[in-house]
């Protein structure tokens, strides 16, 4: 049995896509292996979307090249969007690697890696309008928590983003097959699900949208949680938020990505909303949902920025009051419609604009956090504690990690209702009501 060991870098649609990996390669007599230097077969699946994902993985392949010397046999492959971006490169002039498989060409992996055991290379970078891989088992460790992913590709072209490039087209997969999925990892005791998609809300199956699937999935087992992500404000619907708000087991929480505060930007962007549009979304949210959260995607020291659409990143951040953000400095993307555009603001200016939205972020973290003080939550147990295993440690709905004494009558995989007492910069501490 020829063994195979594959690391994940970017989003969680890669998390989601090396499972689906992992379940072809099994069904096709392959070992998954935790352990590089044992492998025959190492897969890089590869994220693009920003320059410092490609840098990190460029310096693996360095690394990983050196096992090759050992081990002239070793298959060495890489999948995911650097796949369909570079893939001359990779192969032709950096012969850094064997194979070459982008995301819509995994079914044809078993019969590359054969190629390649016969010291042929591989290039499978073929976009699909149709490819859902949703009859693929994806190969799942037992646990709690689990990702389905329910769509792939984007449509929206967001003047800085790669990934209509490198995903293709939207298409969804249907509406049956992931309740299916679901029926089959409550059967196994998972209890959380993340359904996952670019752009969940673009959700389509002939006429099911996507607040039809989350009533769909909760409805599978009240006792599994229903999370999603990642969401586009333009598609936000009121029928997704009243789903959300009819089902206790789907978490108050909303995934929403604003990049800017500054609409000249958003224009720019090709982003599609006004942040008065966004603003009026939250507060809607807020209404429908009560208790519901966000977070965020912000980028900073995009083309033309100034200070003034900088400070109104700030003070969206300050409305809002996101629990959590993904913060990045822009960095151009060949392909991209933002790539044409003169990358003017400095390095240092944009450093500096991203210290700004990460410390006031954490301030605002930290003063949410202090808010929950006396709160009751409830929580999914997920395991001990990293630090003390008289303690359990699990996740609230809005996704903080609480952390309180175990008690002999609780188990992993339960939920209980736990009173916060205090909190530090990333943890709840609390004990069971
Ligand atoms: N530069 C910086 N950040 C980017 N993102 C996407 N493309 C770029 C880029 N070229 C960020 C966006 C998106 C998140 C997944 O990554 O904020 O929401
Ligand atoms: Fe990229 Fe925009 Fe699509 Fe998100 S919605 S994947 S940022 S193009």
């Amino acid at each position: 049995m020829a063994k195979v060991y594959i690391e994940t870098y970017g989003c969680q649609m890669n998390v989601a896509d090396t499972e689906i990996v992992m379940g072809i390669l099994s069904q096709n007599g392959y070992e998954n292996i935790q352990d590089a230097s044992s492998a025959d077969v190492i897969l890089l699946n590869t994220c693009s979307v920003r320059d410092n994902a490609e840098q990190r993985i460029y310096g693996r392949l360095n690394n990983l090249n050196k096992l090759k010397k050992d081990n002239p046999g070793l298959v060495l492959g890489i999948l995911g969007c650097m796949a369909e971006r570079l893939r001359q490169d990779l192969i032709e002039e950096k012969k850094a690697v064997d194979l070459v498989v982008g995301p819509d060409e995994y079914r044809r992996l078993p019969e590359f890696i054969d190629h390649a055991f016969g010291g042929e290379k591989g290039i499978g970078v073929r976009l699909s309008r149709t490819e859902t891989y949703e009859d693929i088992a994806p190969y799942r460790e037992d646990g709690l928590q689990a990702w389905i992913s329910v769509m792939r590709g984007c449509d929206k072209f967001c003047s800085f983003c790669v990934v209509p490039f490198t995903r293709g087209r939207e298409r969804s997969r249907t509406l049956s097959s992931i309740v299916s999925e679901i029926e089959d990892l409550s059967a196994r005791g998972f209890r959380e699900v993340t359904l996952l998609g670019q752009n969940v809300n673009s959700y389509n199956d002939n006429g099911n949208d996507f607040a039809d699937l989350l009533d769909a999935s909760a409805g599978v087992d009240r006792n599994i949680r229903i999370r999603y992500t990642t969401s586009h404000p333009q598609d936000l619907s009121d029928k997704l938020l009243h789903t959300m708000a009819e089902h206790a087991n789907i978490c108050n929480y909303i995934h929403l990505p604003v990049q800017s505060g500054s609409n000249r930007i958003l224009e720019l962007m090709n982003r599609t909303y006004t942040i008065e549009h966004y603003l009026g979304l939250i507060e809607k949210a807020r209404k429908i949902i009560p208790g519901v959260s966000f977070s965020t995607d912000i980028i900073a020291g995009f083309p033309s920025e100034t200070i003034d659409d900088h400070i109104m990143t700030l003070d969206v951040m300050r409305q809002v009051r996101y629990d959590g953000a993904y913060m990045f400095k822009y960095s151009p993307r060949e392909g991209t419609k933002a790539y044409k555009m003169d990358d003017d603001v400095e390095e240092e200016i944009k450093l500096k604009r991203l210290n700004d939205i990460i410390t006031l972020q954490q301030s605002i973290s930290r003063e949410l956090n202090q808010e929950l003080v006396g709160r009751e939550e409830v929580v999914l147990i997920e395991g001990k504690s990293k630090k003390s295993d008289k303690h359990f440690s699990g996740r609230t709905g809005t996704n903080k990690v609480v952390v309180f004494p175990a008690e002999d009558h609780f188990t992993i995989g339960d939920y209980v209702n736990v009173k916060i007492e205090r909190v530090t910069s990333a943890t709840l501490i609390g004990s069971v009501v």
